[in-house]
């Protein structure tokens, strides 16, 4: 969080919010489960974790595409829940998402022009010809052009389809987007071409991005602060230099510790944590820290009672029962 945000009122706030799944009368999915944070205007909150941990689902509830289960998001200063017609519909233009995989995103039977231009036939009114130069101008930011327009979206590589979602997310002119692993998908040689891409539009049009990541090797190149993850509990949020230089959790040294080290010193100095077992399936999840069946560190109470969010430097919380 920088100086700025001290006294800023958050442009996102997440209050004790969960997103369970009843799979059928015995069992639930508690995908998300009592998280807490915000999100200030103009920053890039990176949210990592492992597969299944529950990031989708926390930038779906943001973006409204699901409805939590309890808890409020609030968006510059307002419960989302207590909108009208009107400021549900304003706010579902606001708040827009990249999603994870730029091949089953893409309707494969719509052109891009059509694929770009659906939500500004919803959000905006706009005429046909300021569409089709919106959109040009649209394609060109996101580095597609004009010949692109009438082409099919399965008629293009994984990082254009990803191009192309950009341009779709962008078309209703957002504030917030929620990137959710938009370069796992996509040959190594473009990650940094599409990350740079989407550095430069926060930069031109003033976007907040929650910006979500299985590692943490990407989201300290993009983000100011990074929120970690583990079975849909927050274990420690901290300002990005912060977290790298004092990870604090002991499940984020182990994401740490598994980043690879070009540097033998440094590797050597970056003892890798080892942990037992799987991630525990979030069906019927037990009480206590979500961590304790894996966590070296585990004292009895880990397994009985959730650890609350300390703040043990500036800015920087942990969900530790240990710190
Ligand atoms: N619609 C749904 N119905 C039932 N379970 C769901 C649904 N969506 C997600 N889940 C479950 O919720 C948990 C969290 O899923 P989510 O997609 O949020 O994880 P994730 O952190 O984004 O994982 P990944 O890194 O693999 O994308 C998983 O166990 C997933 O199977
Ligand atoms: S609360 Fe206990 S089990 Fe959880 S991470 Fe801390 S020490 Fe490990
Ligand atoms: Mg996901």
């Amino acid at each position: 969080m920088s100086e700025n945000n001290v006294m800023a009122e958050p442009f996102i706030k997440v209050e004790n919010l969960s997103k369970y799944f009843e799979l059928n009368r015995k069992q639930t999915l508690k995908a998300v489960n009592d998280i807490s944070f915000e999100i200030y205007k103009g920053e890039t909150v990176g949210l990592v974790g492992e597969s299944g941990c529950g990031k989708s689902t926390t930038g779906r509830c943001l973006v409204n595409l699901y409805e939590p289960t309890s808890g409020k998001i609030y968006y510059k200063g307002k419960d989302t829940s207590q909108f009208t017609k009107q400021e549900k519909q304003a706010f579902t233009g606001d708040v827009q998402m990249i999603f994870q995989n730029p091949y089953s995103s893409l309707n494969p039977r719509m052109t891009v022009k059509e694929i770009v231009a659906q939500g500004m036939k919803y959000h905006g009114n706009y005429s046909k010809t300021e569409i089709d130069c919106r959109i040009e101008q649209l394609l060109e930011k996101v580095g597609l052009g004009a010949e692109h327009m009438s082409r099919f979206a399965h008629e293009f590589s994984g990082g254009q389809r990803q191009r192309i979602g950009i341009a779709r997310a962008l078309s209703v002119n957002p504030e917030f987007i929620v990137c959710d692993e938009p370069i796992s998908a996509l040959d190594v040689s473009i990650q940094a071409q599409v990350i740079n891409m989407l550095k430069k539009l926060q930069h031109d049009m003033g976007l907040t991005y929650l910006f979500i990541a299985h590692d943490l090797s990407v989201v300290k190149y993009i983000s100011d602060r990074v929120i970690v993850m583990y079975l849909g509990t927050i274990v420690e949020e901290a300002p990005v230099e912060e977290l790298y230089k004092n990870p604090t959790h002991p499940y984020t040294k182990v994401l740490l510790s598994a980043i690879p080290v070009a540097n033998p010193i440094k590797a050597k100095a970056n003892k890798r944590i080892k942990v037992s077992g799987e991630i525990p399936s979030p069906i019927n999840s037990k009480p206590g820290c979500q961590f304790a069946e894996r966590c070296p560190y585990a004292v009895d109470h880990c397994f009985n009672e959730a650890p609350p969010r300390k703040e043990i430097s500036k800015d920087h919380f942990v969900a530790c029962h240990v710190y």
